[in-house]
């Protein structure tokens, strides 16, 4: 890619250029063109913008690129223009620029050519006058509505640079708040985690309650939900423990907004021992595989190939007491499962994390203690609940909830593990470093952020990688319950799709699943 400086071209184009400047400013401020130039790019180059609907202006054919670049010039928003994309006269006006909000590629038309203006920012100088003075002859400046001189539509001011400069047109770029750096002509304002978008993406979507008809069961509704998964890689079909009702339901058909909902796994079927089911870990790699912690048999269950309704469960760790012994499982809550079948557990009254292959009797105390006794530092654990694994870096994440922290280990160390505190550990609170009795997690394969069902705080809180403190995504920052579309009384557990566009919370005390645009 190459940039021609204005002043680098020949004489003849720098005196058409310089005069349709000329014509966007009044006499008074005509010193100033000499400040502002328009950058052409060699041929053979086109803009895309980073949001094309948002950012184009006007198709129009003018008869050169001269006239085109005139054209921008007389449009007040326009940054950027290019010509000769579609066709030989073909001249497109962008707002926009050529870092965050879009970028130059190479066109398959050879002649096309990109051009940015390049305003000065001695023309924004009376930003913030009371609006008697110059700034309503500075086209791009207007009288605010307390009379100062302030940005255009659709523009910003940047303090650093002086200049008024423009706003993103997008969906989860970052931004300051009170700096309308958002497009607000698209209802995006700078949510409270610093992203812009619009507001709805704070409010859920109602997907299953308590008034959910399943298709194979008279017994309607939701009733307490806990875990919940995500079925399969390339659909957004889920898998929830309906925990008030001892079973599993299968959500199917995001494309129908759930219409077809289904009990999978419960208590009555033959062979069963469904009780007081907590949590759900959909294996896809092996024909969709659920294993269920079932708190009252005090084991791990699987349900196999789940194409199948209501097949018949296999124990997979547990002998079935509520010992300490390495063969019991004291209140097993969160789940997941490795690429060899190997089983990890939490359990919440033996404060250990166990792993157990397959057919194994015993398992193995991977954090915690033998004694089975809770405490606060690093190699201790009291009350675990959710569990996250990432494979593919041996991490472990444990929401240890009586702590008030979220603790990750690398497997590759000597079992016991000891943990460092990844989020929270200031004590419970609703602070935005700390949580309080956090209950799931869930970790984003494309940044590696922490989804923290902070339970006791009825809300979920986005922790990037390293950070020390989180913000919250959905329900109130105050951490207060309710049950309107922007409220969680007591979350219990959250999933997010393949592809990071959804997350659906289980929102135990409102009896119902609620489904969020991630951004
Ligand atoms: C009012 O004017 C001041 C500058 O005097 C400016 O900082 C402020 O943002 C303006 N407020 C509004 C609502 O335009
Ligand atoms: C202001 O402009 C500078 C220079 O382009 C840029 O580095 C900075 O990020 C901008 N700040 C805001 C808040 O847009
Ligand atoms: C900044 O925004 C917060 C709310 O996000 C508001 O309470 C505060 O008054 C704003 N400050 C200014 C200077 O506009
Ligand atoms: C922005 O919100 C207003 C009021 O709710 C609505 O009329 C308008 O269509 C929205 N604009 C966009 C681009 O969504
Ligand atoms: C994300 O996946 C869902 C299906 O799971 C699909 O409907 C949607 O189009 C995908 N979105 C993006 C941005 O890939
Ligand atoms: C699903 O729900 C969304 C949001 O409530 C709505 O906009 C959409 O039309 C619904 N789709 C179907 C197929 O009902
Ligand atoms: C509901 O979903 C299940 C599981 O995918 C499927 O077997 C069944 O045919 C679906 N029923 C309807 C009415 O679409
Ligand atoms: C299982 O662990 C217990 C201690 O909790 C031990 O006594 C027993 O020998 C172990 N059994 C096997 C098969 O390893
Ligand atoms: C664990 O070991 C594997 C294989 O050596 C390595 O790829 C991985 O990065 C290690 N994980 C951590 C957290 O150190
Ligand atoms: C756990 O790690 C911390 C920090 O590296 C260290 O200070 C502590 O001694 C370790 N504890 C044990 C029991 O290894
Ligand atoms: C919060 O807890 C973390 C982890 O224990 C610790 O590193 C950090 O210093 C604490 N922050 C405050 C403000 O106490
Ligand atoms: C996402 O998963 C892939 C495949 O396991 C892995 O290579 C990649 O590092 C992961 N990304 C993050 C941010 O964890």
């Amino acid at each position: 890619m190459f940039f021609y400086p204005f002043y680098n071209y020949c004489s003849f184009h720098t005196t058409i250029w310089l005069w349709s400047l000329f014509l966007i400013i009044k006499q008074t401020y005509s010193q100033e063109i000499f400040a502002s130039q328009t950058i052409l790019s060699s041929q053979g180059n086109q803009y895309i913008p980073a949001n094309m609907p948002a950012q184009l202006i006007s198709i129009t054919n003018t008869d050169s690129i001269k006239k085109c670049s005139i054209l921008c010039n007389n449009n007040v928003l326009c940054r950027i223009f290019d010509y000769g994309v579609s066709s030989s006269k073909q001249c497109r006006l962008f707002e926009g620029d050529t870092n965050k909000l879009g970028q130059i590629v190479s066109s398959s038309s050879s002649q096309a050519q990109v051009g940015t203006l390049q305003i000065s920012a001695r023309l924004f100088a009376e930003y913030g006058s009371p609006c008697i003075s110059t700034c309503n002859q500075i086209r791009y400046l207007r009288c605010g509505s307390n009379s100062t001189c302030e940005c255009m539509p659709h523009t910003y001011w940047n303090a650093s640079i002086s200049m008024c400069i423009p706003q993103s047109p997008i969906l989860g770029a970052s931004c300051q708040q009170n700096m309308s750096m958002c497009r607000q002509d698209l209802n995006y304002t700078c949510l409270q985690f610093n992203q812009c978008g619009p507001l709805s993406v704070l409010s859920g979507t109602t997907i299953a309650d308590d008034t959910t008809k399943m298709s194979n069961s008279p017994t309607v509704g939701v009733n307490s939900p806990t875990g919940i998964d995500i079925l399969g890689t390339n659909s957004d079909s889920i898998i929830i423990v309906d925990d008030g009702n001892n079973r599993i339901l299968g959500l199917w058909d995001a494309d129908t907004n759930y219409t077809n909902i289904s009990v999978v796994a419960t208590v009555g079927a033959s062979g069963q021992s469904l009780s007081m089911p907590l949590d759900v870990y959909v294996n896809a790699r092996n024909g969709c595989d659920i294993y269920v912690t079932n708190y009252a048999t005090s084991q791990v269950v699987l349900y196999s190939n789940m194409q199948t309704i209501n097949p018949l469960p296999r124990i997979v760790a547990g002998d079935g007491f509520r010992g300490t012994e390495l063969s019991s499982l004291y209140f097993p809550y969160g789940v997941v499962v490795d690429s060899h079948k190997n089983v990890i557990v939490a359990l919440m009254l033996n404060h250990r994390v166990m792993f157990w292959p397959p057919n194994a009797l015993n398992g193995t105390i991977i954090v915690g203690h033998i004694s089975a006794i809770s405490g606060a530092t690093s190699m201790d654990l009291d009350m675990p609940v959710g569990i996250a694994i990432d494979e593919h870096n041996s991490w472990l994440y444990v929401a240890d909830s009586n702590n008030h922290r979220i603790q990750r280990y690398n497997l590759n160390d000597t079992w016991p593990c000891n943990g460092t505190t990844v989020a929270g550990g200031n004590g419970s609170g609703s602070r935005s470093n700390q949580l309080s009795a956090p209950s799931y997690i869930k970790i984003s394969n494309k940044t590696g952020a922490l989804y923290i069902v902070d339970n006791g705080n009825n809300r979920i809180q986005r922790w990037n990688q390293g950070a020390t403190e989180g913000v919250t995504i959905a329900g109130d920052i105050n951490g207060n319950p309710g049950s309107s579309d922007t409220t969680f009384n007591y979350p219990s557990a959250l999933a997010i799709n393949h592809n990071e566009t959804f997350m659906y919370v289980t929102d135990y005390n409102n009896n119902r699943v609620q489904r969020f645009q991630l951004i």
